[in-house]
């Protein structure tokens, strides 16, 4: 049975430039670039059944009642720091979202996320909220960011990633079962560093070049 909280793109222009994505012998410039493309057809899928109303306008022919988005500006949230480089594509195709950010790091002890940096918009509970992350890794962070923005409103959220892994996606439905998730790929498992296999190796150093 299809998951109705999970939406895997197979769209074949979203898997020939995941393909070109996970090559390690794809360039930074080539990286960034593909994932900006990515990012924009993913966000066609992630955007789907928003609520829509008409307005009044003319064409050229003749006056006609024509659809357009309804309710409140989208909040798009990126999950640092990787979640930027998803960002900055979903918003070339909605420039009049709001924008928020999360920042988590992990405790070497306990190995639990940390909270350095939250600022999102206002009013979140009227908007739908977009949490944006390339990699749903161990989930272990998407979970807390989820949990930060219904703690700041948030009551209609969507998870947008490039990869997940299948320990990431049975631990967001656990935790956070109300939030659909859209993704390009679900890969095989998580390494026992908690990277994707076969993955395409650390999202924010490729994105970045750095090390
Ligand atoms: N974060 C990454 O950037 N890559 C992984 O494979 C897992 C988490």
């Amino acid at each position: 049975m299809t998951d109705p909280h999970l939406n895997h793109v197979t769209h074949p222009l979203v898997q020939h430039k995941l393909t070109l994505m996970r090559d390690k012998n794809t360039s930074t410039a080539l990286f960034r670039q593909l994932l900006r493309e990515i990012s924009q057809l993913l966000a066609y899928e992630v955007t789907r059944g928003l609520p829509m109303t008409t307005k009044q306008i003319d064409t050229p022919m003749q006056p006609m009642e024509a659809p357009v988005l309804d309710g409140k500006k989208l909040a798009l949230v990126s999950i640092l720091r990787a979640g930027n480089g998803l960002l900055d594509g979903v918003l070339e195709l909605i420039p009049s979202a709001r924008v928020g950010f999360v920042g988590l790091y992990r405790d070497e002890e306990t190995l639990q996320p940390v909270q350095y940096y939250f600022k999102v918009p206002t009013e979140m509970a009227d908007r739908l909220v977009i949490a944006v992350d390339p990699m749903l890794a161990t989930g272990n962070s998407s979970v807390a960011a989820i949990d930060l923005l219904k703690k700041a409103g948030a009551k209609n959220i969507r998870f947008l990633c490039l990869l997940a892994s299948p320990e990431g996606i049975a631990r967001m439905q656990e935790a956070h079962p109300d939030v659909p998730i859209v993704t390009a790929a679900v890969d095989s498992h998580l390494n026992e560093e908690g990277y994707i296999v076969p993955g395409l190796g650390d999202a924010g150093d490729r994105m970045f070049g750095t090390k």
